[in-house]
């Protein structure tokens, strides 16, 4: 249950994603670094919970089969690396890997929503 409640914040880090993109693209570097920075640390904190959480011996979706749940954790795993590159190209004005980094990051997070989507609905037996 207490997996599936920080689970729930996935659509929330999702809205703070597409509004910090569109302030990008939009040319508002100052708010988007600012919500960037937001949504940098609550996905960091999010995946680092769920991860210990997993540790100490919480399951979730363990109806669904293994390829899955290894497919979603090599995308998981790839945010925190891409997260940190994010930080670090912005903060040493290095735009054009930034901008490299933002589509990488985006495709993971998006691998990371299908194949998470697909874990919910293999374990409920819907696929
Ligand atoms: C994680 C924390 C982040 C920080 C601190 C940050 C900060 C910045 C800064 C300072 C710039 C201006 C760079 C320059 O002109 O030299 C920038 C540009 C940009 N950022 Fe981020 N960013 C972050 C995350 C993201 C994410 C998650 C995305 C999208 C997935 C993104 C997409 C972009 C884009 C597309 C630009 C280029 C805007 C333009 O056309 O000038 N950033 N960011």
């Amino acid at each position: 249950m207490l997996l599936y409640l920080i689970e729930s914040a996935v659509p929330l880090l999702t809205f703070l994603l597409v509004w910090t993109l569109i302030l990008a693209l939009k040319k508002n570097i100052g708010k988007h670094k600012k919500i960037a920075i937001i949504y940098a640390v609550s996905t960091c904190v999010s995946i680092i919970l769920v991860a210990v959480l997993v540790r100490v011996g919480f399951v979730i979706g363990e109806n669904a089969p293994k390829w899955i749940m290894d497919i979603h954790l090599v995308f998981i795993y790839g945010i925190l690396p891409l997260l940190l590159g994010l930080v670090v190209t912005a903060f040493k004005g290095k735009r054009f890997l930034h901008i490299g980094l933002a589509v990488t990051y985006l495709v993971f997070w998006c691998g990371s929503l299908v194949t998470g989507a697909m874990i919910f609905m293999m374990h409920h037996n819907w696929i």
